[in-house]
C-alpha cells in the first residue's frame, strides 16, 4: 500500500490509539473522531483506495469465472431449497442475486460459504473446488460475506470488530501474541492501519472508537461491509445490505457497492430493491422456489416474462 511518501507509516503511529482501549475508556472517547488529524492520508480518498484495494493474486482473469456453481442443490429434509443451481460470477462484475422471499437466495450464500453442505453439485472458487472446504478455509481462499441479520460484536468499538476481520489473514502464533513479539506489535499495527482506511472507505472513519451497538443501523451495515473487505476478500457476498435502509440511503449504498468494485473487488449482492439491483449491477440470477429462472443484463431481466411472473406471483385472493 503505497499512499504517497510516506503515508503507509504515518497512518496510525500512535499506538496508544490502538484497538484495546479498555471498554470503560473506549466509551469516555465515544464520539467523533477527526480523521484527518489523525492522519492526513485518511483525507485522501485515493490513498484511502490504494490502501484498502486487495493484494491478492487472483489466478482467473478479468471478466472470466471466479467462482462457478454447478448443480447445485441444498436440501433440508422434504424442502429442496436449491435445486440443480448452475451459474458464474465473473472476476470484476457485480453480479445481482434476486428473487422471491424464500427463493433460496441465502441458502445460496450459505452453501457458497461453506455454512450448509450442498446435497449435490460443486462450487469451484478461483479454479479449485470448495468440496470439504471448511468456513475459515473458505474465507482464507478469498470469500467473505455480509449477514441478512446484522452480525456485529457489539460491545467491541468500530475499529475493532474490522480489525477482527483483519485478524483473519494475519497469522501470529499464540505465543507471539502473547509475548507482543515485535512481529505481533507489527502486524497489529498494519491492522489498526487498513481498519481505519476500511472505515473511512466505507464511510464510517469519523465512528472509529463508538461502540458497535451504538451505531445507527446504517452505520452498522457499513462497518459489516468493512469487517468482510479486511479479509481481503476475492469475492464479497452482501446479503441484503439494503433492508431498512430509506432512498438517500440506498443510493448512498449503490455508490459505495460501485467503488468497492472499482476497487478490484469482485461482488455478488442479493437484494430484494429492484431499482438498487436494476441501477448497480451487471448481470442478474433470478431464483424462484430454488430454481434458477433467468440469467442476464438487467434490461433483459426487466423485461423477461418469467421474472415479472414471479415478482407479480400469486393472485390476491390464493393464499401465498
Ligand atoms: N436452516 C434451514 N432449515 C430448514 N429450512 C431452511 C433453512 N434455511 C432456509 N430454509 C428454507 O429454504 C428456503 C429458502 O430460504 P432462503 O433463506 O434461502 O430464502 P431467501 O431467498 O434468502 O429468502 P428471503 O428473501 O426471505 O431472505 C425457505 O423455504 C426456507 O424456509
Ligand atoms: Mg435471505
Amino acid at each position: 500500500m503505497t499512499a504517497g511518501p510516506g503515508a503507509g507509516d504515518a497512518l496510525f503511529d500512535n499506538e496508544d490509539l490502538a484497538v484495546d482501549l479498555p471498554p470503560e475508556e473506549s466509551a469516555q472517547n465515544a464520539g467523533v473522531v477527526d480523521v484527518a488529524a489523525l492522519d492526513p492520508a485518511l483525507a485522501d480518498p485515493d490513498a484511502v483506495a490504494e490502501a484498502v484495494a486487495p493484494q491478492r493474486e487472483i489466478r482467473v482473469d478479468e471478466g472470466e469465472a471466479l467462482l462457478r456453481t454447478e448443480g447445485l442443490t441444498v436440501k433440508f429434509g422434504g424442502l429442496v431449497a436449491l435445486d440443480d443451481v448452475s451459474f458464474e460470477i465473473r472476476r470484476g462484475e457485480i453480479l445481482g442475486l434476486i428473487g422471491p422471499n424464500g427463493a433460496g437466495k441465502t441458502t445460496c450464500f450459505n452453501a457458497i460459504t461453506g455454512v450448509y453442505k450442498p446435497s449435490g453439485g460443486t462450487v469451484t472458487f478461483d479454479g479449485r473446488p470448495l468440496a470439504k472446504t471448511k468456513r475459515n478455509e473458505i474465507t482464507r481462499l478469498g470469500i467473505a460475506r455480509t449477514f441478512q441479520n446484522i452480525r456485529l460484536f457489539g460491545e467491541m468499538t468500530a475499529l475493532e470488530n474490522v480489525v477482527v476481520g483483519t485478524d483473519a489473514r494475519h497469522r501470529t502464533s499464540v505465543p507471539g501474541a502473547i509475548f507482543r513479539t515485535a512481529r505481533h506489535r507489527r502486524e497489529e499495527r498494519d491492522a489498526v492501519e487498513r481498519g481505519m482506511a476500511l472505515l473511512e472507505f466505507v464511510g464510517i472513519a469519523p465512528r472509529a472508537v463508538e461502540k458497535a451497538r451504538n451505531l445507527s443501523y446504517g452505520d452498522q451495515r457499513r462497518l459489516e461491509i468493512a469487517r468482510a473487505l479486511a479479509t481481503e476478500p476475492k469475492l464479497l457476498c452482501l446479503d441484503e445490505p439494503a433492508a431498512g435502509f430509506n432512498p438517500s440511503e440506498k443510493a448512498a449504498l449503490m455508490d459505495l457497492i460501485r467503488k468497492i468494485r472499482d476497487d478490484g473487488f469482485t461482488v455478488l449482492l442479493i437484494e430484494h430493491d429492484m431499482r438498487l439491483v436494476m441501477g448497480v449491477t451487471d448481470r442478474i440470477v433470478v431464483l424462484e422456489f430454488g430454481r434458477k429462472i433467468a440469467d442476464d443484463v438487467p434490461a433483459a431481466i426487466r423485461e423477461n416474462p418469467a421474472v415479472i411472473a414471479a415478482y407479480l406471483g400469486v393472485p390476491d385472493d390464493e393464499p401465498a
